[in-house]
């Protein structure tokens, strides 16, 4: 088990960077954590590492939000909170996201749990007691 320690906003890109490097060609990334762990936040400083220039927010209307990086590939982030059905993951086509090659991040993944790829990298994220956040991976 890897772990990683945010201790501020100030600190969250160096850790992103990290992130990045020690999960190595991981592309589907699975965020657990209780609601405002701060997953959203990590997400987003993990899309401006990978030079996404777009303005990275949960999806509240649809369950994907698709963004652009650096070199012109898409990064898909899932928010799966409101998915209570399976059959919502395949209408949406989660599939074509998955087994794209590119960055997947999913947030609240446990809704469509059976669905993720056997290789996706499971990442919990927690509230400490001194406001920073832990980072967990396998
Ligand atoms: N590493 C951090 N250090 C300090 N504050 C943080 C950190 N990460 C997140 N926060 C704060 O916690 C709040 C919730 O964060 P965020 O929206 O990322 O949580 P979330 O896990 O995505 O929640 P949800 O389950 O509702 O989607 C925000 O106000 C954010 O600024
Ligand atoms: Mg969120």
């Amino acid at each position: 088990m890897n772990k990683l320690l945010i201790k501020d906003l100030d600190n969250l890109h160096l850790v992103a960077k990290d992130f990045l490097k020690q999960i190595g060609d991981s592309k589907i990334i699975a965020f657990y954590g209780s609601m405002g762990a701060g997953k959203t936040t990590f997400i987003k400083a993990l899309c401006d590492v990978l030079g996404v220039k777009d303005t990275v927010n949960s999806p509240t209307f649809a369950i994907v939000n698709e963004y652009t990086d650096a070199d012109g590939n898409p990064i898909y982030h899932f928010d799966c909170y409101r998915i209570k059905k399976l059959e919502e993951a395949y209408d949406l086509g989660y599939d074509q996201y998955f087994f794209s090659g590119n960055y997947c991040f999913i947030e609240w993944p446990e809704m469509l749990e059976q669905l993720l790829p056997e290789d996706t990298k499971k990442v919990n994220i927690t509230e400490r007691e001194d406001g920073g956040r832990n980072v967990f991976f396998d």
